[in-house]
């Protein structure tokens, strides 16, 4: 990487960039914003590199590892005009074995540098994604879900022999089975799914487009350049601003220019020198997004727990008021001690609302609903008023 390319990085973010041997990383731009973590797009093979990284550091990781084609031979259209399938030597190995060694290196390479409670999301196709799969539980990670990535604009199976292929696969997976504090965005997924529960199947286009890197001559910059709201996707649900993300296998630079722009801090590596100039060039053009339209949605996790008897102590839900469910088919009353009681059956709220319903536990704040002047509310929305007027 030159010096002279480096003067072109129009970026508000400090960016290092590395070459393969540690000791000649030099640092190319450096400008306004303090960050405790420089982004950084390391040049190099990233289960050497990574093994220079300390441990324990990154929240997230996206991977896209090479899919290994197995392709014979060269794909044509009906017309005779070759398909730009994916034929590089990045992503050839010579046998189903030497992929999973290669898998097999890289993911205990990765496990190393992620934090106990951080995840990571690796996509493949049917070529891979199975035998992905395979090891990473073998290396001790956790299955947290599959994801299919459903393409709204597949490339069609031109020998008319099989499906369409229309569609990727994602594994999200924590670090291991005892790591449950992984962040996990799910009020805001919820919030952006029209408030019902984000599901495990994202419909989204290929990369085309002005979105797609093309070269001085109109070629493709990378083949496999992932679209960037899948990404987008994968950093809004499973990570912070200011957390730390690693691809290492950063491509065209996809999730590098995502998380800048989503204000998250990035390490990048590839193997390519080109592919990694153009990333560099891509992230530099990236400006974050304002802090304020980041649209961060508390989780109700992660909210101060309050006790039902704190919210009838401050007189915000008077013992002697009745409570019923939505349907108004039970009614309970409300005790001084914090408990609501139905004939001779009395507790907490949770255990009052699964007992009525014949279920084994039960959100009282949410099930139970008290009158007010302006109509019935869940008994929630006291919970809330006594979060903002009490001091933490
Ligand atoms: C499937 S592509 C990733 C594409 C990327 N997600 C994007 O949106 O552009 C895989 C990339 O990994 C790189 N690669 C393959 N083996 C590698 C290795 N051992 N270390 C680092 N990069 C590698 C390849 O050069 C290729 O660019």
């Amino acid at each position: 990487m030159r010096i002279a390319h480096a003067e072109s990085l129009g970026s508000k973010s400090q960016i290092k960039v590395s070459r393969t041997e540690p000791s000649k990383a030099r640092r190319l731009h450096a400008v306004s914003t303090v960050r405790t973590v420089e982004d950084e797009i390391i040049i190099g093979d990233c289960i050497e590199r990574l093994a220079s990284l300390p441990a324990d550091t990154f929240d997230l990781v996206f991977a896209d590892p090479p899919y290994n084609l197995q392709l014979e031979s060269s794909l044509t259209r009906p017309d005779q005009s070759m398909v730009d399938a994916v034929d590089d030597d990045w992503d050839k190995f010579a046998s189903f074995s030497d992929y999973d060694g290669f898998t097999r290196r890289w993911l205990a390479a990765v496990k190393r540098v992620m934090k106990r409670n951080g995840t990571l999301f690796v996509i493949g196709s049917y070529h891979n994604i199975f035998r992905v799969g395979a090891t990473l539980q073998d290396e001790g990670f956790w299955i947290l879900n599959d994801i299919v990535w459903r393409k709204a604009n597949p490339m069609p199976n031109f020998r008319g022999r099989r499906f369409t292929n229309a569609h990727e696969t994602l594994i999200w997976a924590s670090r291991s089975p005892d790591a449950k504090s992984y962040t996990f965005n799910y009020e805001a997924m919820k919030a952006a799914n029209d408030d019902c529960q984000m599901r495990s199947d994202w419909f989204f286009p290929i990369c085309t487009g002005t979105e797609r890197l093309k070269d001085d001559a109109g070629r493709k910059v990378h083949p496999t350049q992932k679209p960037e709201a899948l990404i987008a996707r994968i950093l809004l649900a499973a990570s912070k601003p200011g957390d730390l993300v690693l691809d290492p296998f950063l491509g065209s630079g996809t999730t590098a220019a995502v998380a800048k722009r989503l204000r998250r801090r990035f390490v990048g590596i590839e193997r390519d020198p080109v592919y990694a100039r153009a990333a560099i060039e891509r992230v530099a053009a990236v400006e974050p997004l304002a802090t304020e339209l980041l649209g961060e949605t508390p989780s109700k996790r992660a909210e101060r727990r309050v006790s039902f008897l704190s919210v009838v102590e401050a007189g915000l839900i008077r013992p002697g008021e009745m409570l019923s469910d939505a349907g108004r088919r039970h009614q309970v009353q409300v005790r001084a001690d914090g408990t609501v009681a139905l004939g001779a059956i009395a507790g907490s709220i949770h255990k009052v609302g699964a007992l009525v319903q014949g279920l084994p536990s039960c959100n009282g704040w949410t099930f139970w609903q008290r009158r007010t002047p302006a109509g019935f509310e869940a008994i929630d929305a006291a919970r809330e008023r006594f979060r903002a007027v009490s001091p933490a």
